[in-house]
This record gives C-alpha cells, sequence and structure tokens, in this order.
C-alpha cells in the first residue's frame, strides 16, 4: 500500500509500497501528484531501473523533454541523460562532475521551465555527493516584508547560466546561440498549488528586470542570501537505486562535489513537464 512519509523538515518525502520501475496504477499515479504538490521532492528507494524504465516512469506524469546538453544525451532513449564524474577512460572529469553544482532550479531558462526533474542513482561514492534541496515557498513565505515588498511584483531575464555567462561545455556554441533570453516572474505562482514563491535562482537568472545593473545586482544578492538559509534547506543522501523527483517551480537543488573523486558516480536522468491543462501561466 502506498505510503507518503516526509522526510525533511523543510520538504522531502518519501513513497513506500511503489516500485517505480514498473508500470504505475492511476491511483497511485494521483496520489504521488498530490504528494509531489505537497512535499516537493519526493524519494523512491531500492528500485534499480534502466534508462527506459527512467523514461516510462516519468511520462507518467507528463510530457518529457529532452536535455539542451546533447552530448549526455542516452543513444537510445534522449529524453534521458547521463550525469557522470568519470570520461570515457575511467578518469575523474571535472565538467561532468561539475554538472549541477551551485544553486539552481533546472530549465528555469526556459520559456516554459520544467515541471520536475527525476534522477536515478546508478552508482553512487561510499561518502559525500549528497543533493540539496530548499524549499522556496518557505523562503517567500518568510522573507523580511521590506524586502518581500521591494520584490513582490518585480520581473527578472533569465539565461542559461545566467551572470556566470559559461556553459562548463556542455552546451554547443551554435545551440547557445539559438537560445534567446526569457523573463519570469521573481516571485512566481505555482500552477497547480496557487502559492507563490521565489522563482530566481543563482544560476540561471541574469538580472532583475527594468533596475538599473548596480541596483538589480544588489537585489539578487540579498534575495539570494535569503534564500539559501539553512531553514529552507534539506539534504538527499543518496544510496544505489534511489530515484528522486523533484520541484523545478518551487525548489532549488545544488550537488555537492565533496566525495572522493577515484569513486564513480553515476546517474541518469530526465524532464518532465507540465501536461495541457496544468494550468501553465503567461509569462
Ligand atoms: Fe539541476
Amino acid at each position: 500500500m502506498l505510503e507518503v512519509r516526509r522526510v525533511g523538515k523543510s520538504l522531502g518525502a518519501e513513497i513506500l509500497g511503489v516500485n517505480p520501475a514498473v508500470p504505475l496504477t492511476s491511483f497511485e499515479i494521483e496520489k504521488i501528484e498530490q504528494a509531489f504538490v505537497d512535499h516537493l521532492v519526493l524519494r523512491f528507494r531500492d528500485a534499480p531501473m534502466s534508462v527506459v524504465q527512467l523514461r516510462d516512469f516519468g511520462v507518467q506524469f507528463g510530457p518529457l523533454r529532452q536535455h539542451i546538453a546533447k552530448s549526455y544525451r542516452n543513444h537510445e532513449v534522449p529524453e534521458v541523460v547521463v550525469m557522470t564524474n568519470q570520461d570515457a577512460q575511467g578518469n575523474f572529469d571535472a565538467v561532468g562532475a561539475g554538472r549541477g553544482v551551485g544553486w539552481h532550479s533546472d530549465g528555469t531558462f526556459e520559456a516554459l521551465p520544467p515541471k520536475a526533474t527525476v534522477l536515478h542513482a546508478v552508482a553512487v561514492p561510499d561518502r559525500g555527493g549528497n543533493t540539496i534541496f530548499a524549499n522556496m515557498y518557505m523562503a517567500y513565505e518568510s522573507m523580511p516584508a521590506k524586502l518581500k515588498e521591494r520584490i513582490e511584483n518585480m520581473n527578472a531575464i533569465f539565461r542559461l547560466r545566467g551572470r556566470k555567462q559559461k556553459t562548463q561545455g556542455i552546451v554547443t556554441a551554435e545551440d547557445l546561440k539559438k537560445m534567446t533570453d526569457v523573463t519570469h516572474p521573481v516571485c512566481r505562482v505555482h500552477p497547480v498549488s496557487a502559492k507563490k514563491s521565489i522563482f530566481v535562482n543563482p544560476h540561471h537568472t541574469l538580472c532583475m528586470a527594468d533596475v538599473a545593473d548596480e541596483e538589480s545586482e544588489a537585489l539578487l544578492e540579498e534575495i539570494f542570501a535569503w534564500c539559501t538559509r539553512e531553514e529552507f534547506q534539506w539534504e538527499q543522501e543518496w544510496r544505489a537505486a534511489d530515484t528522486v523527483m523533484w520541484e523545478n517551480r518551487s525548489a532549488w537543488h545544488t550537488g555537492r562535489l565533496d566525495y572522493p573523486q577515484d569513486q564513480l558516480r553515476h546517474f541518469f536522468r530526465t524532464t518532465i513537464c507540465e501536461r495541457d491543462g496544468d494550468g501553465i501561466l503567461p509569462h
């Protein structure tokens, strides 16, 4: 029987009594969708999955989006990308290992940001390499009134790698040229929960809209300093065969590069979009 067990103070729940590697019932999908809205991050344990099984799991929650970094796509299942810290020769790959390190939400540089990302652990180091998640509803709701009022109705410009202007070599220069900047509200209403959260993030926000550069930088720094408070966070300690599904519309995440570099850290990942009728917001 499906059970939802909260694991983090600020967010996160474990789903028990369900095998994510096999097709779910409509009842299970409904319960998991509700748990996803309530807890923002869901964990399934002890269920090894192939790339095909991960794709089949993800697509039950919405259409899948192919990742912009073509070189990491799985050849047979292009909706799944590999996240690994080793190159083809088995040596530590700093670019691969650095992906996902630094606070962000996936795909927020796109006009329609994805609903969820699902990561499945194939191999994990024996210590370190956790993923930290942060609840951006809480960050918004508890924000000091003066800052909240200032940013409440502001917009921001988003671009892949935002202010850092680096892509770490994962996206081709040609694909990068095709991407255009997008605008989203700084405090965005979630299309399902209808609650507001902080939507800007340190990796993919270029600047605040309609203010001078200096003011934009100062505001973003102030927002990010607030949003990175520990009270909003929960840390996933990975075990092989874990599958974690997280919110990109109301939560931030970051990886940790604190594990022994001679150990393999290998994941499969897929990205889920909003279904038609999920109430996608105009931007
Ligand atoms: Fe990410």
